[in-house]
């Protein structure tokens, strides 16, 4: 079967988040995201991909801070609320009835219940016409004692982080489970 190349999400599963933010005027915004990619292992950076009109963006480019909220499975029907089209104005912690959490190095705060919370500085934002891409530096990475591991391995049949397939005419949102291997980082260079 050959598809068409912007069918690239019915190929790719994509992780879900939701991005927290706050207006130049103190509103907060929150809003799920998919085109999220850690820049290489092991730096710091995150890039996100977002159209042009997000109030997301704006928020990003006035302030200059971002929360990339790790969200868990349970939480589809609140992601589901913030990606409907609310006008800057409208507070979406209070539309989705989430309880913001105190961030450690930015002013955005996290959204408790959460899996984890990443605090980014805008690093960077590469304009093209019609989307941007915005890299952030990580200022502060936590996450809930509750699904990790004293090395910081998560624990994902616990916690379900949230992740999506795009179809047709719909998303499918699914969840990673192991495919029965693990592999030491060794064995890439080495084989053991
Ligand atoms: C699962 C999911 C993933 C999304 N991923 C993105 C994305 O990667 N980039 C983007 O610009 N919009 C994305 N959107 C759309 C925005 O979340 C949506 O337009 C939202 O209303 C934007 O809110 P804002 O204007 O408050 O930033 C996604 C929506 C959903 C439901």
């Amino acid at each position: 079967m050959q598809l068409k190349p912007y069918m690239r999400e019915n190929v790719l599963c994509m992780p879900v988040v939701l991005i927290s933010t706050v207006s130049k005027d103190g509103i907060l915004n929150a809003a799920p995201w998919g085109n999220v990619t850690p820049i290489l292992r092991p730096l710091d950076e995150i890039m996100i991909a977002s159209w042009i009109k997000r109030d997301t963006l704006d928020n990003i480019r006035d302030t200059g801070e971002f929360v990339v909220n790790v969200v868990p499975s349970s939480m589809i029907e609140e992601v589901m609320v913030c990606s409907k089209n609310f006008p800057p104005e409208t507070d979406e912690f209070c539309e989705a009835k989430l309880k913001p959490k105190k961030s450690h190095c930015v002013s955005p705060p996290g959204i408790e219940g959460c899996i984890s919370w990443i605090e980014c500085s805008l690093k960077e934002e590469i304009k093209r016409d019609k989307y941007s891409i915005v890299i952030g530096k990580i200022e502060h990475l936590e996450a809930d004692d509750a699904y990790f591991d004293e090395s910081g391995n998560m624990d994902y049949e616990k916690a379900k982080p949230l992740c999506m397939m795009c179809g047709d005419d719909e998303i499918s949102y699914v969840r990673p489970v192991c495919a029965g291997r693990t592999a030491k980082y060794s064995e890439m260079f080495t084989g053991r």
